[in-house]
């Protein structure tokens, strides 16, 4: 059993995975296998065991898998968008493959959170050029549950407060909407609650908090862990994160990029916005992007985000120009 990680007999057991013979006080145990075990910390999640979902491992190669396997999940060309009549977005070009973990670094104000809005479909933002493909489908033509069934995932800078809708009740409804434009059967309530409590145990969120109405009096760091806790549920497939750890605490921001890190898959990408290093420790990018001026003006390893660190943005001012 020790190739099963982070998860252990009682919780298989609970999830129907596998059988425990002759439990004897005293008395050795056999285990027995009844179905495939979870897939490991970084190729999956706890709740594709729930989902019944194969886990994303790689697979054999073949012309047309390898292809599947390195094509983009997100790419972005040439992308301006503007607000009222001023230019935020002054030509993105991005390209995450599968499994990779991107950063994005930039000053205030720079479009950070408007790429990510953009991408997301908000209203408001006029696309002047540019185009943006999830798994090679045109992003910017879908509406935005479209996106979202189709894969995409924000969690959002400033989670918004709905008063009135449960947080249980939004999180059923969401994950319930896209299994329904996937063609998949919705999700039974008590595998949705148990769903709910692997994933809400392992960021330690309590539950009577899920009781309340969405993120209506979450202190902020509560907040965050509620977006992580979606994005845990829906299990998307290109997630992009603004801001995270912003309003977490020390602790909190170990429990969340633990969650995060245990959502890293080869069928997974993320796009993380932040201003800080120390996240990066945690969970640590295949890629950092220096945003400016509504735009990506450098790239590098996870170098570039100590360098950024130590000498602030000064070196990158006027690269957009
Ligand atoms: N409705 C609007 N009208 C005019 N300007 C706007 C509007 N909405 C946003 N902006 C401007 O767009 C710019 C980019 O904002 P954005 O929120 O994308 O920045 P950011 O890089 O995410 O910054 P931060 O690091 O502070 O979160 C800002 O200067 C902001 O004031
Ligand atoms: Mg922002």
């Amino acid at each position: 059993m020790s190739s099963l990680p982070e998860i252990n007999v009682i919780e298989l057991l609970e999830l129907g995975v596998v059988r425990i013979h002759n439990r004897k006080p005293g008395g050795s145990a056999s285990i027995e296998l009844k179905r495939p075990p979870p897939p490991a910390s970084n190729s999956g999640s706890r709740l594709d065991v729930i989902e019944g979902r194969a886990p994303d491992k790689p697979m054999a190669a073949t012309p047309e898998r390898a292809d599947k396997m390195t094509a983009p999940i997100l790419e972005i060309r040439n992308l301006h968008a503007r607000i009222e009549e001023r230019e935020i977005l002054k030509g993105v070009n991005l390209i995450i493959p599968p499994g990779k973990v991107h950063a994005i670094m930039g000053r205030n104000g720079s479009g950070k959170s408007t790429l990510s809005y953009v991408l997301a479909g908000k209203e408001d933002y006029e696309i002047t050029e540019g185009e943006v493909l999830l798994n090679g489908q045109n992003l910017l033509e879908m509406d935005p549950s479209e996106r979202a069934a189709a894969g995409l995932f924000q969690a959002f800078q400033y989670p918004i407060e709905i008063p009135g809708v449960a947080t249980m009740t939004f999180l059923k409804a969401a994950m319930n909407a896209q299994r329904k434009a996937r063609g998949e059967v919705e999700m039974s309530t008590p595998d949705f609650m148990r769903a709910v409590k692997i994933a809400g145990t392992d960021l330690q969120i309590d539950t009577g908090m899920l009781k309340r109405p969405l993120n209506v009096g979450f202190s902020g760091g509560e907040k965050k862990r509620a977006e992580v806790l979606q994005m845990a549920l829906l299990q998307p497939k290109m997630c992009i994160l603004d801001e995270t750890d912003s309003g977490l605490d020390i602790d909190a921001l170990q429990v969340v990029s633990k969650s995060i890190n245990a959502l890293r898959s080869v069928g997974r990408s993320m796009l993380m916005i932040t201003h800080y290093q120390r996240l990066l420790n945690h969970i640590v990018p295949d890629v950092v992007h220096v945003f400016s001026d509504g735009k990506i003006v450098e790239s590098g390893d996870k170098d570039l985000a100590l360098q950024l660190e130590a000498k602030g943005y000064a070196d990158f001012d006027g690269a957009a120009a």
